[in-house]
């Protein structure tokens, strides 16, 4: 085939991508006339493994928080916890308040793909990881699934859960979330920040923000240059914001766009209290503008922040394969970033 009609069936092809792309289609739903969708794809589920004579590395539990509201999280345990005897303070765990991705739409706590990556984070950082299992838009818009994370906290301070009282170190707390969770891990981050004296004696050290999902009216050159992204189309976020935002608010809504009119939703009360962040992006993903401009931000406010931009994985390829060297040097820096020092 000569050259020019490789280039003219290329071209064609990726134009004729970009004007079949049906967000819809791609995202697997049916919009339906009371304002929910259905979900025609269904993601398998991985039951939770509590047994510690199962010899599994990582132990997890399903605890209700709340049954007449239908919230409820999963607990994962490093096995080795249990051989502390008996555990004292210093042998305690680092405690992460886990908030799962899927564009505020899709998957649950105990969704397979994220089980998979709670034991590998679990395991790897040597910490308590309790993932909450929100309500999901658009039959539950936001701010619902940052109620849920509060909610989460705030049950953590209040419950006897021998997981938690036992291996959990409270004043060692993190929120973290991988896309939409990394939003989710924000926003719910900045009401905790609002009541901190309320969670008390829970103490949260910082965030911790993988490919967080951010959006706003003005694209970025990212967004642009990826538009058709096989993973992330502009036309996909935007279908995901449509249906997850309250009704009649648009992309520069504070939940979607915190640095919208220059200014940034939460930095000078997370400067405040002292939090960490760290967040992790890459150049194959359309949000990474979004993502590398919070991490500046935070930082001119005087936030101690970390900020991993590289190579050009896709969205989501930091949790896709959660034995792979990807998530592995993932768990590293996290487990390096959650390290306190004791004196
Ligand atoms: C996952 O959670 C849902 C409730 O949110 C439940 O109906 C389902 O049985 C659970 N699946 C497994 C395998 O635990
Ligand atoms: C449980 O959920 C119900 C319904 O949403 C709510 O009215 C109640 O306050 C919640 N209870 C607690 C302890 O949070």
């Amino acid at each position: 085939m000569p050259l020019s009609l490789i280039i003219f069936c290329f071209l064609f092809l990726s134009v004729a991508y970009s004007a079949t792309m049906d967000p819809y289609k791609f995202l697997h739903i049916v919009l339906n006339p009371d304002g929910t969708i259905t979900r025609l794809q269904k993601h398998p589920e991985t039951p939770a493994t509590p047994d510690p004579n199962s010899h599994l590395p990582v132990l997890s539990r399903d605890v209700t928080i709340n049954s007449s509201h239908n919230t409820w999280v999963r607990i994962y345990l490093p096995r080795q916890a249990l051989s502390h005897h008996p555990p004292c303070s210093a042998t305690k765990l680092p405690l992460i308040v886990y908030s799962h991705g899927g564009g505020f739409m899709f998957y649950a706590a105990n969704s397979t793909y994220f089980h998979d990556f709670c034991v590998n984070l679990a395991l790897n950082t040597q910490s308590v990881v309790v993932s909450v299992n929100y309500h999901l838009a658009p039959e539950h818009r936001l701010p619902a699934a940052y109620d849920d994370a509060l909610d989460a906290l705030h049950w953590i301070i209040t419950t006897e859960d021998p997981w938690l009282t036992r291996f959990a170190d409270y004043s060692n707390c993190y929120l973290m979330g991988d896309s939409a969770g990394g939003n989710i891990a924000y926003n719910a981050g900045l009401r905790a920040a609002a009541e901190v004296d309320q969670l008390e004696p829970l103490k949260i050290q910082g965030l911790i923000l993988v490919q967080p999902f951010f959006g706003g009216m003005k694209r970025t050159s990212s967004e642009l240059r990826l538009a058709d992204d096989v993973k992330l189309a502009l036309a996909v976020t935007d279908v995901l914001w449509e249906l997850s935002l309250p009704v009649g608010v648009d992309r520069d809504h504070e939940y979607c766009n915190p640095m919208a009119e220059s200014r940034c939703k939460g930095g000078d009360e997370i400067k405040q209290l002292g939090w960490k962040v760290v967040v992790f992006g890459s150049f194959g993903d359309p949000l990474v503008d979004r993502q590398m401009k919070l991490a500046q931000v935070l930082e001119e406010k005087g936030v101690e922040v970390e900020g991993y931009f590289e190579g050009d994985y896709k969205h989501a390829d930091f949790t896709k394969e959660p034995t792979g060297a990807l998530s592995k040097q993932l768990y590293e820096r996290i487990k390096k970033f959650i390290t306190i020092l004791v004196a």
